[in-house]
């Protein structure tokens, strides 16, 4: 999401006149896109700003930036604790940002922003992708009402609002003219799309209508809540071919007094069922997630329970945190706070746990021929491409920049913690 909104924000200085520069030295304007979803971001974003304080002392012409959630949620008490910004601009106001900086020209003040608006912002920016591009960010929803009891999300990226099925459709026809093979939808929460829109549209009819788009291979979308993960997204696996077997299905936790606190609205129990079905639908689906350990109240018989979920679930992988508090959050009131050294420990744990089950199943597909989307060269080694199976697993191969954009049949030779190790065939 953020990413995407980082793309937005250059096609809308290019438009304005701006190049991306090498270094922040070489800059007449820097922005900085934050994240606060973890207090681990939000002080990356300060130490960050800090970095640039003599950049803009050097040259006091230089106009420096904040946008997105932290400064969504901080405001005017960004200017204040660093009093050197010139723009700070919430979620819902990226697309004004070429009227900001006209204001700062102007005026010599900074611009604070952080409004929301009720329709979805990107709706008129399309993000062309980089010239060659294979794979596109495509929004189709912004903000979240779910207010899990851990999440700052609906308090800075505002209430949950779908776009207009058919604008959604016209870009994802414009992606796939511009050469686009594949897009991934992004949201929140995306399978509860088109609850806000009242006239029926919901995404397993978005997903088919995506599917039909000639030129678009592969449909990815995230973030999805189990809650919403209904029978007709489910069917979209075995029935729409570009669809990827692919899911980010965060759980969160596998302790139902948990993800009662956390107001999943969800049992582990459920969660199961729906995986199982995944897998009826779609024998081969890669299945990542989201946990969170050390929410408060989470006793060792919880965190037992996330173990024995993750050891029935066998996720091909998984992103985990430690629980951090998020000022304004239904969470912040709960008792039970865990200690951070015990968090780390169930954290460090945890993730060996899963290293152990992302190997099996990387090591599982060595032998196999599997259809790769090349997206560029390797990071390794220039001789090598690197790209993704349909089940988002990441393969580096001997090949030429030639192949770039190209879909092509590779067997797999050797499997490692990160990435797989394959030998074209086409
Ligand atoms: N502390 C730790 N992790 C969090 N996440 C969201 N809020 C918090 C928080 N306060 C995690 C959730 C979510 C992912 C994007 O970030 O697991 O799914
Ligand atoms: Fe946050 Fe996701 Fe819950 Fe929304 S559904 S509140 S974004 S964790």
């Amino acid at each position: 999401m953020n990413v995407h909104d980082s793309e937005q924000l250059t096609e809308l200085l290019n438009g304005s006149g701006y190049e991306r520069t090498d270094t922040a030295r070489q800059a007449d304007l820097i922005i900085v896109n934050t994240c606060s979803i973890r207090d681990k971001a939000e002080q990356k974003v300060y130490s960050q700003l800090g970095r640039y304080r003599h950049l803009k002392k050097e040259r006091p012409g230089l106009m420096l930036g904040v946008c997105g959630c932290v400064a969504q949620q901080q405001g005017e008490r960004l200017i204040e604790k660093i009093p050197y910004l010139d723009l700070v601009f919430g979620t819902h106001n990226i697309h004004r940002l070429p009227e900001f900086i006209a204001r700062v020209e102007k005026t010599g003040r900074p611009v604070v922003e952080t409004g929301f608006h009720e329709t979805v912002p990107s709706v008129g920016i399309l993000a062309p992708p980089e010239k060659g591009a294979v794979s596109a960010f495509v929004t189709i929803m912004q903000g979240c009402d779910n207010y899990c009891a851990f999440c700052v999300v609906p308090y800075v990226r505002g209430r949950e609002e779908s776009r207009r099925f058919h604008d959604i459709l016209a870009e994802v026809k414009a992606l796939a003219a511009r050469g686009v093979k594949e897009v991934t939808l992004l949201g929140q929460n995306v399978n509860s799309y088109g609850k806000s829109l009242g006239n029926g549209h919901r995404f397993s009819e978005l997903l088919r209508a995506i599917g039909e788009i000639e030129g678009i291979e592969r449909i990815r979308f995230t973030t999805s809540h189990p809650k919403d993960l209904s029978d007709d997204i489910i069917a979209c696996f075995r029935e729409v071919r570009a669809l990827c077997e692919f899911i980010h299905l965060p759980v969160q936790s596998g302790s139902d007094a948990v993800l009662a606190r956390m107001s999943r609205k969800y049992a582990s129990a459920d969660y199961l069922d729906s995986v199982r079905k995944l897998r009826e639908a779609c024998p081969d689906i890669a299945i990542s997630s989201d946990i969170i350990v050390g929410f408060p109240g989470e006793t060792e018989q919880d965190y037992q329970k996330t173990l024995d979920l993750m050891e029935k679930v066998r996720f091909d992988t998984l992103f985990s945190f430690q629980y951090s508090e998020r000022a304004g959050t239904a969470a912040v009131g709960l008792d039970g706070k865990v200690h951070p050294d015990e968090k780390r420990r169930r954290l460090i744990e945890l993730q060996a746990l899963q290293d152990q089950h992302t190997r099996e199943k990387n090591d599982k597909l060595v032998g196999k021929t599997m259809e790769v989307l090349v997206e560029g060269t390797s990071r390794n080694t220039s001789r090598d491409v690197m790209g993704r199976t349909r089940t988002n697993k990441i393969v580096n191969f001997a090949g030429g920049n030639d192949l770039v954009g190209k879909t092509v049949r590779v067997r797999i030779v050797g499997a490692f913690l990160h990435s797989l190790r394959g030998e074209m065939l086409d």
